[in-house]
Parts: C-alpha cells; structure tokens; sequence
C-alpha cells in the first residue's frame, strides 16, 4: 500500500509517500523544508512564525513529494498514472507539538482525504520517531532508485519484542517499553528538560545559536587531545591560557544517574554549564578561548550520554529486552549512536538487537509518520476514517 504522509507538528514542513508491503516500509520520497534558518535570528521556534511557514510550505512540499515519489527510470511508478489517485491512505500527525503547526498539517491532510475519499490516520509524533526503526533502506530521500522493498516470506523484521525505545527529542526524553506493536508503556521520562532542550539551552548559553544540538556535536570533536590542557585524578584540567597556576574543574553532574528509577533530569546540568562557562570567563577576561569551547562541548555531551546510556542499558536488563531502540533528534548525534551501539553490545551481549535510523530519519520527517501510520493500520484498519472526521489535535499527546 501506498501512504501519503505529513508532518507538521513543530518546524519542519514533511511530507513522504512511503511503500507498505508484507509488514516492511520503505521510502519512495521523503521531502523536508527545515525553517531553521528563519527561527535561528530568535534563537528558537516562534510558533506563529512556524504556522506562517507551514502555510506557505505544505502543498510545494507534497507536491514534491508525489512527483520525487515517480521518479523511476525503468518501470512508471503507478503514482504517475492519469486520471487516478494511487494513494491509498494518508497519514498526518497530530500531536504532541505546537498547535497551530499541527493545525496546518491536520486540515491540508483533511482535506485531500476528503477530496480524494481516502482513509485518514492520525498519527502520534513520537510513535513516528520510535518507527522510523521499521523504515527499510530503499529509494532514500526523493530518489527513487529500487521498487518497493518486500520482504521474502516468512522472513521476520529482525527487531524482536520486547522493544525498549530510547525517545530523545527537542520537548521529549523517555524510555519507551514495547510488548508488540503499538504496545507502549513509558518506564521514565525526564522531569524537567528534555535532552535536545538541553544541547539548544547549553549551547545558547555559550553562544553558539541554534539548533544547539548538531553545533554541541561538531564542536565536541573539535576537542582538543587531553595533552592539551592537564589533568587530575579528579578530573580537574589545568587550562593553559588561563591565569597561572589556576585549574578549572571541568566534571559536570551527572543528574539521577544513581537514582532507582528510570527518570532523567537535565535542567541542573544545564545551569552547571551556564556557572562553569562563567567561572571560565572569569579567568579568561570575559572571552572564551576556542579550545576551552570544544572542551565544554565535548563535556556536556559526554555528561549527557552518560546518564542516558546508563537508564537505557539498566532498563533493558531489567525487563530482559530483545531489541534496544534509538529514536528522536537527539539520535543523530554520533556519539550518542556508537556509544550506546557499544554499550548494548557490551553489557547485554551481542544476540540483544539495537537500532538507530540514519541521521536524516532521526530529526522530524514525515516518512516516519507514514511507517508508524502503515503499522497501526496492520494491527487496527479500522483507526483510518474516510473524512469528514472530527481530528483530536493534542500538543500534549502522550503515548
Ligand atoms: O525530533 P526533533 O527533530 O524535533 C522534536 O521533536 O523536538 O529533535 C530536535 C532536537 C533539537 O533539540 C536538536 O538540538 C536535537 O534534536 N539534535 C541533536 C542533534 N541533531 C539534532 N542533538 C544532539 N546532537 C545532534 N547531532
Ligand atoms: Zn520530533
């Protein structure tokens, strides 16, 4: 089956026709207009400035995406048949995210379901990101180069349930148990910021714009080799360049990394950074060095992914997982991957499954809308209306 999905729900405008067949998805386009350029002057998502954009954006972008989606040297994709809408269900998001964001993608989904009498799905965000794991490798982005992707007979997905789902994203963190499909129960969840808000607020405390994220990561690399600077057993580095004899304890907390539950808290780290990069300036005459930047990145980082591969791999021995997940805008961060890559395989053992998706399937797209939407239509048709239906909008949608 061919699904027409969208996503709309914060600043990204999505849309992606994704293939269904014999319980695998694979992507026929997945378009994706990033507003980050217009919100990086605010230092964040403006949400009427989002909607505006949506607006504008919405039908160029599933335009796109249906024409990408035909774009096939060999055989004529049926897409480009005349005279006939080949899609056979449309899937949009609904929630969680900013309101009038979903407001675009829900009413333009609406009214092509309308228009062209096929079945609606709503869709839950996060249950996208935990999907885009199911997403094969085909035909990525807008080119098409293979036929849909179908899995032999018999041959089984090769994530096995029970699932544990790390969801890490701009307005989430939670660690997501799943007995089968569309089985969610959530174990832990941060208390206060999520982990993406904290690279945006940590690297908007050092000055370095937004998405934080993907700049905390490049700048983390750039670290200087340990020779560079000295340090303690303690972990306290002997900055050169600073006043003489002075060393700056660079060790940021680790917050609720003991602590029995699977809960996470990430907004005292960030406050730790914002009087740590203070401290520093203090020695520094107000002006940061580059590589004491670097440092700081690679530390916050690295404080990070302690405390979420520490929950991840506690959580999936305690209830004896088969597959460990990887989900949400975090998830592109390449640290992160190896590092819990490396952990799963190390504490759990190599027959425990983990999966992230590629980077651009990890950060908001609709192609994992369309994958969460094919899967909830194999367990439940009947969760796919033909409109007028009434769509429940939610900004706080849980699981
Ligand atoms: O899932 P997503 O695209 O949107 C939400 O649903 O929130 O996640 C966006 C978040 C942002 O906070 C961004 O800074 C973070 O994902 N992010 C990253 C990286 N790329 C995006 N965080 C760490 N490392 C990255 N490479
Ligand atoms: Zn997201």
């Amino acid at each position: 089956m061919k699904i027409l999905s969208i996503e709309t729900s914060c600043d990204e405008t999505s849309a992606a026709i994704v293939s269904g067949n014999r319980g695998k998805v694979g992507i026929l386009s997945n378009i994706i207009s990033s507003q980050i350029d217009i919100h990086k002057k605010y230092g964040g998502v403006v949400p009427e400035v989002a909607a505006r954009n949506h607006i504008k954006d919405i039908i160029p972008v599933i335009d796109e995406a249906l024409k990408a989606a035909c774009i096939n040297e060999k055989s004529p994709n049926p897409l480009c048949k005349k005279g006939e809408c080949p899609i056979d269900l449309i899937a949009v998001t609904a929630g969680p995210g900013l309101m009038s964001s979903l407001l675009v993608g829900t009413q333009t989904a609406q009214t092509l379901a309308f228009v062209w009498k096929k079945p609606l799905m709503i869709v839950n965000h996060i249950e996208g990101h935990i999907y885009a794991n199911w997403i094969g490798q085909i035909g990525r982005n807008s080119k098409l180069k293979k036929p849909a992707l179908s899995l032999p007979k018999g041959q089984k997905s090769k994530i096995g349930f029970p699932v544990l789902a790390l969801v890490v994203s701009g307005g989430h963190t939670q660690l997501v148990l799943m007995k089968d499909h569309l089985n969610y129960k959530t174990i832990g969840q941060t208390r206060d910021d999520a982990a993406g808000e904290a690279f945006d607020k940590a690297a908007k405390i050092l000055g370095l714009g937004y998405p934080g994220g993907p700049i905390i990561s490049k700048f983390a690399d750039l670290k200087s080799p340990v020779s560079l600077h000295s340090a303690d057993a303690q972990g306290k580095l002997f900055a050169k360049g600073g006043k003489a004899g002075e060393s700056v304890d660079f060790k940021l907390p680790r917050p609720m990394i003991k602590n029995d539950d699977f809960d996470f808290s990430f907004s005292g780290l960030k406050t730790a950074v914002l009087y740590l990069s203070n401290d520093l300036k203090n020695k520094f005459s107000g002006v940061l060095p580059e590589d004491i930047i670097y440092e700081l990145c690679a530390q916050f980082q690295q404080a990070v992914i302690d405390v979420l591969v520490h929950k991840t791999i506690k959580a999936a021995k305690r209830y004896k997982v088969k597959t460990v997940l990887l989900a949400g805008g975090v998830a592109a961060n390449k640290e992160l991957r190896a590092q819990l890559k490396k952990a799963v395989e190390c504490a759990l053992g190599k027959e425990i499954i983990f999966n992230v998706p590629e980077q651009i399937l990890c950060t908001d797209n609709a192609a994992m809308v369309g994958a969460a939407a094919y899967y909830r239509y194999m367990v439940k048709p009947s969760s796919a209306k033909i409109p007028p239906i009434r769509i429940k909008i939610d900004p706080n949608w849980e699981l």
